[in-house]
């Protein structure tokens, strides 16, 4: 990537550079991350955008949904990811209910996650129904990334996690709703659970990059969440999601190791704990 810095220096990704790689059909890699070591091996690999999804809430927190995800937590992550990176811009992902009672509501709370969270940019669900307050917030200088297709705070409207988009009807409101986002200023949208072909087809009808998770490779980038390529949600693996390793097995066996050594006696070794001189202990 032409970035005009050198990856490590103290500078960030700008949403200018993210709309060039678009122009350039250069790809653009975004992950999440929701700690601190995590945002370190993200953002030293390179990667341009990081997003502290809501999906925290299931995948580190325990919750059935992202429903119940709150705005204290999600600041707390932000928080934790922004001080483990250098160069990515970080993207605070905002919470159900947090965006949709008011324009005055959204702005406080867009504008906590950049003064409170350390992020540059938030995301937040949905196309023409919060085009308003998407518009509010850009023009308050807080840059806001857009989320189409299947939106996770809507799941018990949607019935669960499903494709988005295979109708005519609802492939038209995807349409409506990506350039109602493109209009209200967004810098990115991310298109999830979408037929390839239709995201294929939005990709080429707005301004900004749209980032597929399950949309296929026409997007102008991917994002998954880390867990899922990690292999760390064990049991699970979202059909949208590759495996690059398998991280909840290491985990399983270090875990059993140390057990087991704990139990026979064998963990910890003399080097584990400090020394002393056997005279004072003589002396006692
Ligand atoms: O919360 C999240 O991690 C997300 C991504 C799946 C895009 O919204």
């Amino acid at each position: 990537m032409t970035l005009g810095f050198e990856w490590g220096e103290e500078m960030r990704i700008t949403i200018g550079q993210l709309m060039k790689m678009k122009r350039e059909g250069e790809k653009i890699c975004m992950l999440t991350a929701y700690d601190y070591p995590t945002a370190r091996f993200v953002d030293d690999a390179g990667v341009p955008l990081i997003l502290v999804g809501d999906s925290l809430g299931m995948v580190l927190l325990g919750y059935e949904s992202t429903i119940p995800v709150t705005m204290e937590e999600m600041i707390h992550h932000t928080r934790a990811v922004s001080r483990g990176t250098r160069n990515a811009l970080v993207v605070g992902d905002m919470p159900f209910m947090t965006y949709h009672t008011s324009i005055e509501d959204a702005l406080r709370n867009a504008a906590r996650f950049l003064q409170d969270g350390g992020a540059q940019a938030v995301k937040l669900e949905g196309g023409e129904t919060v085009a308003e307050k998407v518009r509010h917030i850009v023009a308050s200088g807080i840059p806001v990334m857009g989320h189409l297709g299947y939106t996770p705070q809507s799941t018990y409207q949607l019935g669960g996690p499903r494709a988005v988009g295979k109708s005519t009807e609802s492939a038209r409101q995807l349409l409506r709703d990506a350039r109602a986002l493109d209009e209200a200023g967004v810098f990115s949208i991310v298109l999830e659970l979408v037929p390839a072909p239709l995201a294929k087809l939005v990709t080429g009808k707005v301004s900004v990059p749209t980032i597929g998770i399950g949309a296929g490779r026409d997007c102008d980038g991917q994002v998954q969440v880390i867990n899922d390529l990690l292999g760390l949600s064990a049991d699970f693996v979202p059909k949208h999601a590759r495996q690059y390793a398998r991280l909840a097995d290491i985990i399983r066996s270090a875990i059993a190791e140390y057990k087991s050594e704990v139990t026979a006696g064998n963990f910890p070794a003399p080097e584990h704990s400090p020394t002393m001189d056997e005279g004072i202990l003589a002396e006692l």
